[in-house]
């Protein structure tokens, strides 16, 4: 399986998937690790890891659509099969992702349906949540809005601020979403209209 990775940042989810790989637990060739963001902390990781990088700048498109065109063209161009987004920090257009659907997944720190978009710690704890967590989805055009396909929860404590809680959910980030990537190089796990399905059963 060949995989793209688009990161607008620090990339922490990047580097445990290429850890994951490391361990010999996840059977898949990173192909490109792509950036909306020339300075993201991702693309250096990458460079580092020998995987060919893509820094693409909105500012330089007339509009979000011909961005996510190009970037998504050339995602396929790498080869990719499938692509994870790790922190990437845009929705992307339906039309540009209308080829891609089924083989885009996204990492949200937030128990999804709970808390799509961003500042997802603050508002678990705003709104006096006992549990938080984090969910890894099919991507659509609906921000965070596509079929889910795993969590991973945390009890929030009373002391918690949003600092503890991101600093106490993401190494469970870290192991999410390798474990969903290789049930997709598996082959277990696949896209359908009514959700996600790992092997051939609803989830
Ligand atoms: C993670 O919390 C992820 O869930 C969210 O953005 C953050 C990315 O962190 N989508 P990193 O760049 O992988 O360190």
């Amino acid at each position: 399986l060949k995989v793209a990775v688009l990161a607008s940042g620090r990339g922490s989810n990047l580097a445990a998937l290429l850890a994951a790989r490391d361990r010999g637990e996840l059977p898949v060739d990173f192909v490109l690790v792509g950036s909306d963001k020339a300075s993201a902390h991702a693309l250096q990781l990458a460079k580092a890891a020998g995987i060919a990088t893509l820094a693409l700048s909105p500012r330089n498109y007339p509009d979000r659509r011909s961005f996510d065109l190009d970037l998504l063209a050339r995602i396929a161009a790498s080869g990719a099969d499938i692509l994870v987004l790790a922190g990437f920090m845009r929705v992307l257009d339906g039309e540009a992702l209308a080829p891609w659907i089924g083989r885009v997944i996204n990492i949200h720190p937030s128990l999804l349906p709970k808390y799509r978009g961003l500042h997802t710690h603050r508002r678990a704890l705003e709104a006096g949540d006992r549990e938080h967590g984090a969910s890894v989805h099919y991507v659509t055009a609906e921000l965070d809005g596509g079929p889910l396909i795993a969590q991973a929860r945390i009890t929030v404590h009373p002391d918690d601020d949003e600092d503890t809680l991101a600093q106490r959910l993401l190494p469970l980030e870290h192991r999410l979403l390798p474990t969903v990537l290789s049930l997709m190089a598996s082959r277990r796990l696949r896209w359908s209209d009514d959700g996600a399905q790992l092997d051939g059963q609803p989830l």
